[in-house]
């Protein structure tokens, strides 16, 4: 069954100087553009993209807390707007600004969250235990939120998102700003989640790595569209060249020139950079070729140090696609804001 159904979904923004009527060229800012997908039940889908994509405003609209300026969407079998009360009762969210009390414990948000979903006490109790146990947050229940890390503060977040038994669990960014060791810890609690709760989880993330290892498809969002949609290693095949790194010790310089020469005439070889002592290529089924290149470096006395390959990331598909980096996209959005 489909758990989330967008049918051309659009939102746009008043632009909020109080210099608009001034303004002539007062355009609306499109946050979302007209996008459409769908996410079956039990998948874990990733809205990928950079600051200002358009993904905290879609999930927002799916989970009822903004209307869509047009287009139609469905959480759970609902409509979005007309069956506002229904969607909010099937679903849970985290959202990318922490909302937890500071001044409360772990199990009194718990708790609290709970009653606001009407759990009875016997089933409040129950179940604070449970989702507890399955983020590792029973030790630190009973201490005070504000005494939290970063990590643990979204551990509980996230427990406390699916404590109501949702269908449906938003998560925006829910390892942003974390170190890596925590947003792995994250990772696998949000994989134990989705399948010893069978919840079905949208997640927003602008790191590549997250929507890789976590989904089981992932919509690309640029500028409010979405770019590319599949599954992970579907959209990497899209990317035709394998990356192949060579790198080399001290080598006389004609010696390097006559390498990269070799290089540039194998047909298979789509594009070659060098910088200091490494050479990077672009090679079609670099899996086919590795030894001929090992081979002709080796012949022109190149003194190689190392030589690996790897398949396309997101982040290559997400170069092909746009013709930058995430990283640098985010950048130049945060320079325009
Ligand atoms: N309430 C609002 N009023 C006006 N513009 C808004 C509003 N909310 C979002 N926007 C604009 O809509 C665009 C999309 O914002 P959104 O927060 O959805 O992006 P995002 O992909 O979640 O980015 P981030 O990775 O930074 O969280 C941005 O240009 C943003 O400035
Ligand atoms: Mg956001």
């Amino acid at each position: 069954m489909t758990a989330i159904d967008v049918r051309n979904l659009t939102k746009c923004f008043s632009p909020q100087s109080p210099f608009r009527r001034l303004i002539r060229r007062n355009r609306d800012i499109v946050a979302v553009d007209n996008i459409s997908f769908s996410v079956d039940d039990g998948e874990i889908f990733a809205l990928l993209g950079p600051n200002g994509a358009g993904k905290t405003t879609t999930l927002k609209i799916l989970t009822t807390l903004l209307k869509p300026t047009s287009g139609h969407a469905r959480v759970a079998g609902f409509d979005v707007v007309s069956e506002r009360d229904a969607v909010r009762k099937k679903i849970g969210i985290v959202f990318q600004e922490s909302s937890l009390d500071l001044r409360l414990t772990g199990r009194e948000n718990l708790d609290f969250h709970a009653r606001m979903y009407g759990l009875s006490s016997v089933e409040r109790k129950r179940r604070t235990e449970e989702v507890l146990k399955l983020v590792d947050m029973e030790e630190y229940a009973d201490v005070l939120v504000s005494k939290y890390s970063g990590g643990m503060r979204r551990r509980l977040e996230i427990a406390r998102g699916f404590i109501h038994h949702p269908e449906v669990l938003f998560l925006d960014e829910p390892t942003l700003g974390l170190d890596v060791h925590t947003r792995r810890r994250i990772w696998t609690f949000i994989k134990k989640l989705n399948e010893e709760e069978n919840i079905t989880i949208l997640l927003t993330t602008h790191y590549i790595e997250e929507a890789d290892f976590l989904c089981s498809r992932v919509a690309i969002m640029q500028n409010g569209k979405i770019i590319a949609i599949d599954e992970p290693e579907k959209l990497k095949n899209n990317v035709k060249e394998d990356i192949v790194m060579i790198i080399f010790g001290n080598s006389e310089d004609y010696i390097v020139e006559n390498t990269l020469k070799m290089f540039s005439e194998l047909n298979y070889v789509h594009d070659i950079i060098r910088e200091n002592n490494t050479i990077m290529l672009k090679v079609e089924h670099a899996d086919m070729h590795i030894a001929e290149i090992i081979e002709i470096a080796r012949i022109s006395g190149l003194e190689i140090n190392s030589v690996n390959f790897r398949k396309p990331s997101l982040e290559d598909v997400f170069i092909e696609l746009t013709g930058k980096p995430i990283l640098d996209t985010q950048l130049s959005c945060i320079r325009h804001q």
